[in-house]
């Protein structure tokens, strides 16, 4: 099905970003069908998730030779190593030989030995050796290596991009850096401490969508507005291209309370802070054009005990659980084709907007054009 009016011909539009274009500038939301689209979502998965900058890990996890951490990047398996010089390398977690990934998990190598049938690899993605190979005349194994991907960081957060020819992480960043820092959010004595995974049934953007706003904040967070101030005069939103901010002071009855600091870099990382009590981060990996992947990391002081950790985790699965229960309630909405997109506040959304505003100018040009 094609159709060239998405505002006008029922639920379901095909991806065409000028229409989208048309409908964001209008006050609309892109059309719901792409929340629900396999197409689309296949599309997605190479033109975004292929190409942008993606969180794996933390670089104490990577703090020693040989160090390894292994992520999915959309459907792309990912693995990051340490070499003996200190520089990280990121590949492609498939072996060149028949496709089992090099690595799994975490842990500490000299070399990359793929499980499936040992062929070795050094730590900067070279094949050394592929077992009975030196039996096997017609074979070579030079120009055999892991396929790269390029590394950067965000202070000690490592980000990959499968897309060689990327630009710089620090143009997706913008000023998102001396922002934090400006307001006082340090990485310094947060370390790594735990991750969770959350499924999701819903559509990888909804999320995104909810994230770039607290208008929901005083309907859906009651715990969060009573600590936080949530209203448009004392929330603060910042935005660059690729990235924003939000910060709110703690309300008067809580004056000793930290700051809260938001950080979302596109497509789909956020970090968020209480001042430099400790601070999250969350990626939101699609594993389906209906069901999403939060992948959660836990950044508090060391002096925090195990257990107070424990119920730290647990305060906010229930806090991120108001969102999950929205989220999947709106996917249902989407998906019963009643409504071809939502109307947005033009000032109170206005992120939300350049989100997705992003989105479209991410897929144009990989989609069809209309006829
Ligand atoms: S697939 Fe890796 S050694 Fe065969
Ligand atoms: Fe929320």
């Amino acid at each position: 099905v094609r159709l060239t009016d998405t505002t006008t011909a029922g639920w379901w539009a095909a991806p065409d970003a000028g229409n989208a274009t048309e409908l964001l500038r209008r006050g609309k939301t892109i059309p719901y069908s792409w929340y629900v689209d396999p197409g689309l979502f296949e599309l997605e998965l190479d033109a975004i998730f292929g190409k942008t900058w993606q969180y794996v890990g933390h670089s104490s996890r990577l703090a020693e030779t040989g160090d390894f951490i292994t992520c999915m990047v959309g459907r792309i398996p990912v693995m990051v190593t340490r070499d003996a010089k200190g520089a990280l390398h990121g590949y492609v977690n498939v072996c060149p030989h028949r496709g089992h990934p090099v690595a799994m998990g975490a842990g500490r190598r000299t070399t990359i030995q793929c499980m499936y049938h040992g062929w070795t690899f050094g730590l900067d993605g070279v094949l050394r050796s592929a077992p009975r190979s030196d039996r096997e005349p017609d074979f070579s194994g030079d120009g055999i290596c892991l396929r790269p991907v390029l590394v950067d960081r965000w202070g000690p957060l490592i980000f990959v991009n499968p897309d060689l020819d990327a630009a710089p992480f620090a143009d997706t960043l913008g000023g998102i850096p001396d922002l934090a820092h400006e307001r006082g959010f340090d990485f310094d004595g947060l370390p790594y401490r735990a991750h969770r995974d959350f499924e999701i049934a819903c559509n990888w953007k909804l999320a995104m969508d909810n994230n770039t706003e607290c208008y929901h904040c005083a309907t859906i967070h009651p715990g969060f507005r009573s600590d936080y101030h949530v209203d448009r005069d004392n929330y603060e939103v910042l935005r660059f291209e690729q990235s924003f901010s939000h910060f709110s002071p703690p309300r008067a009855e809580r004056d000793t309370w930290s700051d809260f600091h938001l950080y979302y870099i596109w497509p789909n990382f956020m970090l968020s802070a209480r001042g430099n009590d400790h601070y999250y981060t969350y990626s939101y990996v699609p594993t389906g054009p209906e069901q999403t992947l939060q992948m959660t990391e836990y950044f508090v002081p060391a002096t925090v005990s195990e257990a107070e950790l424990e119920s730290q985790i647990e305060d906010l699965r229930l806090l991120m659980a108001e969102d999950w229960g929205v989220f999947e309630r709106v996917q249902v909405g989407m998906r019963s084709g009643m409504l071809p997109f939502g109307n947005l506040l033009a000032q109170e959304e206005r992120l939300l907007r350049q989100f997705q505003q992003l989105y479209v100018d991410a897929i144009a040009g990989h989609v069809e054009a209309p006829a």
